[in-house]
């Protein structure tokens, strides 16, 4: 079986929705089990975040799939305090060689949602994982088109303050990215 992991935070569940989507992209492909770990914010105690029973199982995963709401252009504080709380991972490089994606929901078009990606790509190279972007060609810029939001390095969706649920377009580019992460990591692991 090739494990992919997807850790993420969601405050009022646009994020949660998103990394449903792409559980479901990598439950499509054969011999891939899922785990869905959901960072929350009563797991940070003087500002540090601690959850062993995360770590392990990331740390048992073939692949990773990191998701964060993007908040004032970049991750959210609870992210980061899971992000930082790895460090001693990094120390070691236990992530090295896992494959390594990422995705982010905000409320603007753009609402800086590319420096989120970026400190998602940094954060995964200094583990050194091996990166896979979303390998989808925009096919518009509408609501119901694949990667609407022309984004290579990882997914990214977006909904306004009144809007309850992903649009499908970007559930769509989820779904695909959850596939292709987990179709890599079965040809990785062979
Ligand atoms: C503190 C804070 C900062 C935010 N900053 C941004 C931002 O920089 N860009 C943006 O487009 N949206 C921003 N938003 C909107 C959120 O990204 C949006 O509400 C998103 O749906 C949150 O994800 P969630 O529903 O998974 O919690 C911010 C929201 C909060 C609460």
């Amino acid at each position: 079986m090739t494990k992919i992991a997807i850790v993420y935070f969601s405050a009022s569940g646009h994020t949660q929705q998103v990394a449903e989507a792409v559980a479901e992209g990598a439950r499509s492909v054969v011999g891939t089990e899922v785990s869905m770990l959901r960072i929350v914010g009563e797991d940070i105690k003087d500002g540090r975040w601690n959850n062993d029973g995360i770590i392990a199982e990331l740390n048992a995963a073939d692949g990773i799939i990191f998701g964060t709401p993007t908040y004032m252009g970049g991750y959210s504080a609870q992210f980061k305090a899971f992000i930082d709380a790895c460090g001693g991972i990094w120390y070691h490089q236990g992530w090295k060689d896992k494959v390594g994606a990422g995705f982010t929901h905000s409320q603007g078009l753009s609402g800086d949602k590319l420096n989120t990606l970026a400190g998602l790509v940094i954060n995964a190279m200094q583990h050194s994982m091996i990166w896979v972007g979303t390998g989808l060609m925009p096919q518009g810029a509408t609501p119901e088109k694949i990667n609407r939001l022309s984004s290579y390095s990882g997914a990214m969706s977006q909904s306004n303050m009144d809007q309850a649920n992903i649009g499908d377009g970007d559930r769509e580019t989820a779904v695909l990215l959850g596939k292709r992460v987990a179709e890599t990591t079965v040809r990785w692991n062979r």
